[in-house]
């Protein structure tokens, strides 16, 4: 497969990144997550229990059952029969991303041109709704945000819009200005339904095309930058769906973006970040005086989004709604934060209320007393609304499934959360600490409802069939897995010469060269390679960056002793080959090699 030559990497990097391997398979058979990944029936091979795996942060797949593995070009490829160039085209077209500038393609520079003239397309519609919201045509709109307690300056402040009511007005508005029907198709801004012959039941149709947002208030999207990537368009009071998004287009993803970036760009020395879930919730707590607040944009807060609010603040605090779905959300937040070693802390609303709610109802002051609760904390809470705690049961329950949550904290730490946890159960701190030792880590996915899976740690076994792996080798392959997840630091750990597989050296250097997984198995030659590499670097190991630091040095350990007996193995033979009278020239070497060995037994 490694035919780059055809399309630049950097292009193949983008669709790489855009392409959502659990999206994509998803789109061929149902997946159920399971832990980090997705678990569904292999569309390679048939069966009839799940052994089709996906891993969504190293964008890679491995069947148990067939060993098909490997990224989304490989699926993509293989699923729909088609080359690697078809493929690429493909998944251009399905991510609705421009294919590259081949140096002879005459379409060069119109094509260079597209993302400028898309986000001058959702310049012009932003100034559009902006405008239109202080004029007859945007009145409703703007007795809406009026009513939810929006005033002028912050609708400046936000650039915030009305769409008419009307099917065509921006169309026809950016028609005027010389935009095409195709680059309002590809910026979001309108829809097209492609003209349908009569059927049976109903008659013919022709083709329509019209506006996006109608008869909404309209919230930009802005990143950075500066640049309008897209919009979200509120409901007038009650009706379906409350709100609109642009949906993902070749200037708007959704996975790295939050919505007013442009807004966090401008701060600085924020000691926090706060995340909330809503555009509204965004405004309330800016409007009074809040700083450093950003909301994902009506999907699920990802990692990539994690480490982007790293970049402005030491904190993230997660502020979601205090319904169930905010609760649920809240948990899997902080898993995300705690894989990206970011601290982390939530603040827990009332009363079911969400940010805006809240602040309108408490004001600055209110909010500024809201305490804000630990990761642990806050889990332990979700727990105890689970159980109750007047009966034997439920206390003997709490103390158990606390286990998991308070493994790994610091001492003073873990010792405020023992004296609570003593009084809420009766056991003693003996028997805490006991039940806290027994506990298997805490598994992200879901913490409330399963702490006890045992995800703890899974030796990856992605030898060939009918080989004897040793365990040095083992502890290599794990190394490798380790190394994948990025989260692992190699300089001080490992070098290429503690790997004797040449194919896991070939992927340490790959992996240090900064390539992701995915890229990687892209690159191998052989069916056998993919599918080997596919399983090693399909995540991982351990929950935690402490954990996996800590099994990389026990895989260190593993790797230099094996390193040594070898050598001690190949030096004693070459004594025993040697006249009696020339072995001990070769002492020193053997007394040094006994020594390394000493060493390496007793570092921790
Ligand atoms: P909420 O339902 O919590 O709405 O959705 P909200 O922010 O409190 O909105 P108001 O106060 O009723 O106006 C939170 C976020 O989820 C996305 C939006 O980004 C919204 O801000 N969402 C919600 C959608 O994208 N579509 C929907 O239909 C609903
Ligand atoms: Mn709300």
């Amino acid at each position: 497969m490694p035919t780059y030559g055809k399309f630049p990497d950097r292009w193949v990097e983008e669709v790489r990144q855009r392409a959502d391997l659990v999206q994509i398979v998803s789109s061929y058979v149902p997946l159920k997550k399971k832990g980090r990944k997705y678990w569904g029936l292999c569309p390679f091979h048939g069966e009839k229990t799940a052994s089709f795996s996906v891993d969504p942060e190293a964008q890679l797949y491995y069947c148990f059952g067939c060993k098909a593995g490997g990224s989304v070009i490989r699926f993509v490829m293989d699923m729909e029969h088609l080359s690697y160039p078809e493929t690429m085209h493909y998944l251009a077209d399905r991510l609705h991303m421009p294919t590259p500038q081949m140096e002879e393609d005459p379409e060069y520079h119109i094509r260079k041109s597209q993302r400028e003239r898309l986000l001058g397309a959702n310049l012009e519609a932003a100034r559009f709704y902006h405008q239109l919201l202080y004029s007859p045509q945007g009145a409703a709109s703007l007795e809406y945000l009026h009513g939810r307690g929006i005033d002028d300056s912050v609708i400046r402040r936000f650039g915030l819009g009305a769409a008419p009511d009307s099917w065509d007005a921006l169309l026809k508005h950016l028609t005027e200005l010389g935009y095409t029907e195709q680059e309002l198709r590809l910026a979001g801004l309108i829809v097209v339904h492609e003209a349908e012959p009569a059927t049976e039941s109903s008659p013919a149709r022709p083709r329509r095309t019209f506006d996006m947002f109608r008869n909404r208030a309209i919230f930009p999207i802005i990143d950075a930058r500066g640049n309008i990537l897209g919009f979200g368009g509120r409901i007038l009071g009650k009706g379906e769906p409350k709100y609109l998004n642009t949906s993902d287009t070749p200037v708007f993803n959704k996975r790295l973006g939050v919505y007013a970036a442009n807004l966090l760009q401008k701060e600085r020395n924020l000691d926090r970040v706060i995340l909330v879930e809503g555009y509204m919730d965004v405004i309330a707590l800016r409007q009074f005086g809040v700083p450093g607040v950003v909301a994902t944009l009506g999907t699920a807060f990802t990692p990539e989004q994690a480490q982007y609010l790293k970049r402005y603040a030491p904190r993230v605090y997660l502020a979601y709604d205090g319904d169930s779905a905010g609760q649920h959300a809240i948990l899997r937040g902080l898993n995300i934060l705690g894989d990206a070693g970011i601290p982390a802390r939530v603040l827990d609303f009332p009363d079911g209320l969400d940010p805006d709610e809240f602040i309108r109802r408490d004001g600055k002051e209110g909010f500024d007393q809201l305490p804000a609760v630990s990761p642990e904390t806050y889990r332990l809470r979700r727990i105890r609304d689970t159980l109750d705690l007047t009966t034997k049961e439920g206390r003997t329950e709490y103390a158990k499934q606390a286990g998991p949550i308070l493994k790994g904290l610091e001492p003073v730490e873990l010792e405020n959360q023992l004296q609570d946890l003593m009084l809420q159960t009766g056991f003693s701190r003996e028997v805490l600490i006991a039940q806290i030792q027994v506990s298997p880590t805490l598994a992200p996915a879901s913490p409330v409802s399963s702490p006890h899976r045992n995800i703890g740690i899974v030796q990856p076994k992605a030898s060939l069939p009918g080989q004897e792996v040793s365990e040095a080798l083992r502890s290599e392959e794990q190394m490798i897995s380790l190394l994948a997840t990025g989260k692992v630091p190699y300089e001080d750990i490992v070098t290429e010469e503690d790997f004797t597989d040449p194919f896991l050296q070939k992927l340490f250097r790959l992996l240090i060269s900064g390539r992701s997984p995915a890229s990687i198995v892209e690159m191998l030659e052989s069916a056998e390679e993919v599918q080997r590499a596919s399983l090693l670097m399909m995540s991982p190991q351990a929950e935690d960056v402490n954990e996996m630091l800590q099994m990389a040095h026990q895989a260190m350990r593993r790797i230099r002793l094996a390193r040594v007996d070898r050598e001690r193995t190949a030096l004693e033979k070459q004594m025993r080959e040697l006249p009696e009278n020339e072995r001990p020239q070769l002492l020193p070497k053997l007394l040094a090699l006994q020594k390394e060995r000493d060493s390496i037994l007793k570092q921790k």
